[in-house]
């Protein structure tokens, strides 16, 4: 029987298989239970002699089986792991991280700089009243100076602010009469067709001085390290004067062609100046209408175009880069720090 099992082992590749073969050595109606049946006929003593080799007999048939099985279960792992070995040296995906927009950068590097200064940022509503964003500003309603900005109004209260200057509105009614040094990056809106120069929605980054004995100067001095810090440690600026409702005086700064160093060329279209913002002393009226007394506290404020500067800075020609998300457009960026 031994050598019959041996050989009958030999042929089984699966647990399956085995377990059948099992059943029919040492199952209810196998051999082995036949065997014993085939003892209730005998004597005393030969029943004692024979279910001594019948045991010793299953317990062979046991280990021969349990031995088969480990084998199959052995070689069942062993199949598993060679499926499953992962190679370590392979290289991982690659994955594509993204860079700090250029507009993104521009916000990051003023912020560095005038929080150096002492400056804290504040932030406002991009949909915003007609109150904060014209009337508070000295801009009433029917206001020829209204045209300068064209305006998305969501009815004739509310609309998607035109510039970010509301929010020196916001800030002077909230520190009521007190000093203040802020400066406010953030998206703005008008109703301008899109082209190279024109964006619908672009941003501004609006500052805000109000102090005691506060003057010119001061501006040009803030300024003065705003235009080294983004175009370059050796550029110069001038104020030209100019108008704003908020201001008086107003001024347009422009700043040495960071290009030719001033020579002229076709960035600054021979001149040797580039404009780039506005600015100015606080309106009396608009000191007065945010809880602030002129003869007290007084100082300056500007507004500068995050896409002029950046367009500036990196040579870019044509604003509809920056929102049409090419990503070769952007990926040029990389390196910026
Ligand atoms: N808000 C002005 C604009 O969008 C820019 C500006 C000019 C802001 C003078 C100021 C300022 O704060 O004092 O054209």
């Amino acid at each position: 029987m031994i050598e019959n099992l041996k050989k009958e082992l030999k042929q089984i590749n699966n647990l399956v298989e085995l377990n059948q073969l099992k059943t029919n050595y040492l199952g209810k109606k196998g051999l082995i239970s036949q065997k014993m049946q085939d003892m209730k006929t005998l004597s005393p003593e030969e029943k004692k002699q024979l279910g001594q080799e019948i045991n010793i007999l299953k317990k062979e048939i046991e280990s021969l089986f349990l031995a088969k099985e480990n084998e199959l279960k052995e070689a069942l792992i062993n199949e598993e792991i060679i499926k499953e070995t992962k190679d370590v040296t392979m290289p991982s995906y690659k994955f594509n991280l993204g860079t700090i927009h250029p507009l993104n950068q521009t916000i990051i590097d003023l912020e560095n700089l005038y929080i150096g200064l002492g400056y804290e940022v504040a932030e406002g509503p991009e949909i915003e009243t007609d109150e904060y964003c014209f009337e508070k500003l000295n801009l009433p309603k029917g206001h020829p100076a209204r045209d300068m900005q064209d305006t998305f109004y969501i009815n004739p209260e509310l609309l998607l602010r035109s510039q970010t200057s509301p929010v020196q509105v916001r800030t002077m009614l909230e520190k009521k009469g007190k000093p203040i040094k802020i400066i406010c990056p953030g998206k703005t809106y008008r109703r301008d067709a899109d082209d190279a120069t024109h964006s619908h929605q672009f941003m501004q980054c609006e500052g805000l001085v109000l102090g005691h004995n506060i003057t010119l100067a001061d501006l040009k001095g803030a300024l003065l390290e705003m235009a080294k810090k983004m175009l370059g440690e050796d550029r110069k600026i001038r104020l030209r004067p100019s108008y704003f409702p908020f201001t008086e005086p107003s001024v347009e700064v422009d700043v040495s062609c960071h290009k030719c160093g001033g020579k002229g060329c076709s960035m600054c279209k021979n001149t040797g100046w580039i404009e780039i913002l506005g600015a100015g002393m606080v309106n009396h009226h608009v000191l007065e209408m945010c809880g602030y007394d002129p003869n007290e506290i007084q100082g300056f404020a500007f507004g500068v175009g995050i896409e002029r500067i950046t367009m500036l800075k990196y040579g870019i020609e044509d604003i509809r880069n920056f929102y049409n998300n090419d990503l070769r457009f952007l990926k040029e960026f990389k390196e910026v720090k």
